[in-house]
């Protein structure tokens, strides 16, 4: 019995260890496909922070309800891109931005995705208060992290 707890536990440790672990590309092709969804989470980053940039600088009318919104969906996009980032494309020759470093420093690309998820989640308080200084002003916030993370893994 004790025997086989052992066994059971140390399943459970591969098992979580593997996850924590960036698995590779097995093709050029698989590698594409991956950078491909890879971007598609950050492409969409974009255009929501797009908006709220277009918000903040006054080119766009100010509405709290739809900052909210674009909160709402860049702390949701936060939340997937630790997923599509964890394959390693890094040994195929694929048109990206993404640098060696997302793979290299798993814990510094985690910290970087956690400060986007906290500064959405500021925002979208803002958001629902309504006051517009406050509300740019937690944009700005969630900019900064979007930089903060381009610094270290993403090419100019
Ligand atoms: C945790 C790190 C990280 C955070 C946070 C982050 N990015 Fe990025 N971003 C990247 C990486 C890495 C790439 C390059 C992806 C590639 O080319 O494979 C990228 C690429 C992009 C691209 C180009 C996408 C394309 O079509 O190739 C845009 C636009 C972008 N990011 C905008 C943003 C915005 C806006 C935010 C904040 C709301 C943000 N990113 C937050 C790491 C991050």
């Amino acid at each position: 019995m004790k025997f086989i707890t052992k066994i059971a536990v140390a399943g459970v440790v591969t098992v979580l260890t593997t996850a924590a672990m960036a698995d590779s590309a097995k093709s050029l092709k698989h590698a594409e496909k991956v950078t491909e969804l890879r971007q598609s989470i950050f492409s969409l980053l974009g255009n929501n922070m797009w908006q709220l940039g277009g918000m903040a600088k006054g080119k766009i009318a100010f509405d709290a309800e739809k900052a909210g919104k674009h909160a709402l969906r860049i702390k949701q996009l936060s939340l997937m891109i630790a997923d599509y980032s964890q394959t390693d494309t890094s040994a195929h020759k694929v048109k990206t931005e993404a640098l060696d470093t997302i793979w290299q420093q798993p814990d510094a690309f985690a910290k970087r995705i956690k400060d986007l998820t906290l500064a959405a989640d500021n925002l979208q308080k803002a958001a629902l208060s309504g006051d517009e200084k406050m509300v740019k002003k937690a944009i700005g916030g969630v900019g900064r992290t979007c930089g903060g993370c381009h610094d270290n893994f993403k090419a100019e």
